[in-house]
């Protein structure tokens, strides 16, 4: 009988590059999508859909309570694309290659209908991979009806498990008990592998981190380390609150070894390790320290139907206009295809360390197109 930790080595060792849901056949030759390649050579293989601005927690590095308070105009439900425009501009990004859809937020939970949209975009042909990223309040009451409509897998916001810490990295928003509640239903319903995604902030949870790996040690889930980043304009990003994803390692190394593993998938944001005692897998996204732009295959659309080529551009492309004006298929098509052929973003590379590289106020922000 083998143990639990024998178990999770095992699979390690047979993780496929991207999950293929069994009852969806792999697109044919004739379907094969044109090879777009952007200014850089860089495939369009990822959609991040944002379903809303909005969100029910306030974490300080996202969105800062003073500025989203009552007085903030989030997006109206009518300037916010409907399910079927997200599904059609969907489905015209899996033509030209996209594979991998991720729905964000925002919150994407406190959209009530997200199960009806993601069994729209699992009939898509040419979906591999669906997920989704939410803090994991309202996730309990929803995991099966989402496995059922055909999402994959689930990651989870969840930056300490240290109840004060917890609630000031929320705003005071989050319930943890909750959060895990969610975490186990979404185990239950099988939307795995689970990846946890924790911001490390020096000073306000790094000493924290420990627990958290403690805690989802022998299991299948995936711890992973991000190091704080300059994204939007108002988190009052500073260098000296990123802890270098290197620091991390030897921290952790100290306590249980650790051993590198490569990569899923080419593009893969983060960098796998696993515990030599074979208790799983964590991950570190170093987007600061060790930015990841030369295989960056992202396109990340906004819930108002702004299509971005990059999580620090100023600017992005408007679909919804042309949308509503009753483009045809083709017409938004040639759109997606100008926009991605055109691009050369490279942001985290272009930076220098501890410097933000543009005009503060002009990025986009992170709750508008997600993690
Ligand atoms: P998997 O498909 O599970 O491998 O997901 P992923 O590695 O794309 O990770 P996820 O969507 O959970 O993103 C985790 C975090 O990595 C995000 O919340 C961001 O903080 C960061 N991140 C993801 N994509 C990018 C990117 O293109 N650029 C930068 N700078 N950071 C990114
Ligand atoms: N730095 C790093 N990651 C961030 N996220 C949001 N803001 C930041 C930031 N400033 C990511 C986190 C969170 C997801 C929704 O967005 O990974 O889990
Ligand atoms: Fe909400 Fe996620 Fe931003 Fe936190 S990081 S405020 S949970 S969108
Ligand atoms: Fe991609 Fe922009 Fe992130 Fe670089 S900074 S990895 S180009 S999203």
């Amino acid at each position: 009988m083998p143990t639990n930790a024998e178990k999770i080595k095992a699979d390690l060792g047979r993780m496929e590059p991207m999950r293929t849901p069994a009852a969806k056949s792999a697109r044919t030759d004739s379907k094969a999508p044109p090879n777009l390649a952007d200014a850089l050579g860089r495939p369009m293989h990822d959609l991040r859909i944002s379903l809303l601005d909005r969100c029910n927690f306030r974490c300080p590095y996202c969105m800062p309570e003073a500025e989203f308070n009552e007085d903030y105009q989030f997006l109206t439900r009518a300037s916010r694309l409907t399910h079927d425009e997200i599904l059609r501009i969907a489905g015209i990004a899996t033509r030209l290659g996209v594979s991998k859809l991720r729905l964000t937020g925002g919150e994407p939970l406190l959209d009530k209908h997200v199960s009806s949209l993601v069994a729209g975009l699992a009939e898509l042909d040419g979906v591999e991979d669906l997920a989704l990223t939410t803090n994991a309040m309202l996730l309990a009451p929803v995991a099966q009806e989402l496995a059922d409509a055909g999402l994959q897998r689930v990651t989870v916001s969840l930056d300490s498990l240290d109840e004060r810490v917890f609630s000031q990295m929320s705003g005071g928003r989050g319930d943890l008990a909750r959060v895990l509640e969610g975490i186990s239903a979404a185990e239950r319903a099988g939307l795995s592998p689970i990846k946890l995604n924790v911001v490390v902030q020096r000073g306000v949870n790094d000493h924290t981190v420990l627990d958290v790996l403690e805690r989802f040690r022998g299991t299948p889930h995936i711890v992973r380390m991000i190091e704080f980043m300059d994204v939007g304009n108002r988190n009052g990003w500073r260098m000296e609150e990123v802890v270098p994803s290197r620091e991390l390692v030897r921290m952790i190394a100290e306590r249980w070894p650790l051993e590198p593993v490569g990569s899923n998938y080419a593009g893969e944001v983060a960098r796998r390790y696993r515990y030599v005692d074979g208790a799983g897998e964590i991950g570190f996204i170093s987007s600061v320290t060790e930015p990841f732009c030369g295989s960056c295959s992202r396109a990340r659309l906004s819930a108002d139907g702004v299509l971005y080529t990059c999580l620090f551009a100023t600017q992005g492309t408007d679909l919804r206009g042309p949308l509503r004006a009753g483009a045809d298929d083709a017409e938004l098509e040639s759109i997606l295809k100008r926009v991605w052929l055109q691009r050369s973003d490279r942001y985290s590379e272009q930076r220098s360390p501890g410097e933000v590289a543009v005009q503060p106020l002009t990025k986009v922000e992170m709750y508008r197109i997600g993690g």
